[in-house]
């Protein structure tokens, strides 16, 4: 029963999107598990390039199925502006192709203004969101007030209970937070028109993928963000609010974990983050400008959800340690390795050190990593421009070597390098 997870061993941004289509070729059916509209996976075959945020990325091939499953908080809104923009595309995408678990729960304008809120709360302790409403709707999950997928099925008990629930976000806004209410009327009828709509793709996605996996269909589980943004395992409290590791394809989706063939991290060559938290190899200056780029083109370093430019700095291999132990990984795929080229010389954070020593693993997971200063390895960089190279015999000796040296680091083997944002600029690493 061949499940197949891709996760991001980083702060998001690992180029997930781009792995995911490239895994799809072999996959029957690809599975979200956790997060939002938070997510953004960019998907580039030729000239087209694809943003997404809550369809799995492997809907583009024709042959896939895509499912969200019971870990996501699903805006109604972008899903169907996104679905829309996949039908204009060409790719179909109706209750055949696409499953909604019914236990998934429902982002409202309300969930939205309260994020917004409360950041402001927050002041210069923000952790930089990206305003989708995602925490507030976890929120309610976990205190068992949220609205759920299945509610939309029943047309006259949904209007009362997202009536109650943005009376419930109104007095919150007005009294907890001092800012104005919004008017309910046109957001009750706005969710009853995307019920209708919805309520075609709703169904049982567990039960479904338990069948689909007994048929021996291969399922590809979509990691969104990174294990660094988990809420149990990443620098708490700078963190989204679900479980991203590979852990969490199981309550996500709602299927045990002996299907599990492989878990795939997703790295980038270098780290990045966007909004707040630690982040001890964060660089500026002009590394950091060559690593983020300006952004003209569509895979320099800005957020592909809020267009924020990310903070770069040089790959962290003790967090990529760390990765491998929560996700128990078994291979990665490295990206943005041409992004490297013209540098003089990389280097790679190996250990920590404070006044007690070096460290060689975060000692309290990364939620007090801001206390460490990195020790560097220094490798040599390259020249030549990698993005027209698809054989690991015709990469320069120091980008193999750099390849070979994130392995020695990781404990993983690396399976691909990424040269280019195009579906066909990778090349594959023997072992
Ligand atoms: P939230 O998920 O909108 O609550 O944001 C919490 C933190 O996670 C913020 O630092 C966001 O910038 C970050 N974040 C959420 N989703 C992504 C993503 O898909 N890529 C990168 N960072 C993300």
């Amino acid at each position: 029963m061949p499940l197949k997870i891709l996760v991001g061993t980083q702060w998001g941004d690992e180029g997930k999107g781009r792995i995911i289509d490239l895994l799809s070729a072999q996959a029957d059916i690809i599975a979200r598990y956790n997060g939002g509209d938070n997510a953004g996976h960019t998907v580039t075959i030729k000239d087209k390039t694809f943003k997404l945020h809550l369809i799995p990325s492997g809907i583009i091939h024709e042959h896939t199925l895509g499912i969200l499953g019971n870990g996501l908080v699903i805006n109604p809104k972008s899903l169907l502006t996104e679905i829309m923009m996949l039908q204009d595309a060409g790719i179909t995408v109706d209750p055949e192709r696409l499953k909604i678990s019914f236990a998934a729960h429902l982002i409202t304008p309300g969930h939205i203004a309260l994020d917004r809120a409360r950041e402001v709360l927050l002041g210069k302790g923000q952790i930089g969101t990206t305003g989708r409403g995602i925490g507030p709707t976890y929120t309610d999950k976990i205190s068992r007030k949220g609205l759920r997928m299945v509610d939309m099925l029943d047309l006259s008990l949904f209007e009362e209970k997202i009536k109650i629930h943005l009376e419930k976000v109104n007095r919150e806004l007005l009294y907890n937070f001092q800012t104005t209410a919004f008017d309910i009327d046109p957001v009750v009828e706005e969710y009853l028109a995307y019920a209708k709509v919805l309520k075609d793709y709703i169904v049982d996605t567990g039960a479904f993928l338990d069948i689909a996996l007994h048929e021996g269909k291969q399922v590809l589980a979509e990691g969104a963000q990174g294990v660094l943004l988990d809420v149990d395992h990443g620098s708490y409290p700078f963190v989204t609010s679900s479980n991203v590791t590979a852990t969490g394809v199981f309550t996500g989706l709602g299927i045990g974990i002996t299907p599990v063939e492989n878990v795939i991290g997703a790295t980038k060559a270098f780290q990045s983050r966007v909004g707040a938290g630690p982040f001890p190899t964060e660089l500026d200056g002009e590394v950091a400008l060559h690593l983020r780029g300006s952004g003209s083109k569509p895979w320099d370093e800005f957020g592909t959800t809020t267009g924020r430019p990310r903070r770069v700095g040089w790959l962290d291999g003790v967090l990529l340690r760390y990765a491998r132990r929560v996700n128990g990984l078994t291979d990665l795929v490295l990206t943005k390795l041409d992004v490297l080229r013209g540098l003089p010389e990389i280097k790679v954070c190996t250990a920590y050190k404070d006044e007690n020593g070096e460290t060689a693993l975060p000692p309290m997971g990364v939620s007090q990593i801001e206390q460490y200063q990195p020790v560097y390895t220094t490798l040599p960089g390259w020249q030549e421009d990698l993005m027209g190279v698809r054989k690991w015999d015709d990469l320069p000796d120091n980008a193999q070597n750099y390849v070979r040296f994130v392995e020695e680091i990781s404990g993983v083997k690396v399976m691909l390098a990424s040269v280019g944002p195009e579906r066909s600029q990778v090349v594959e690493v023997p072992a």
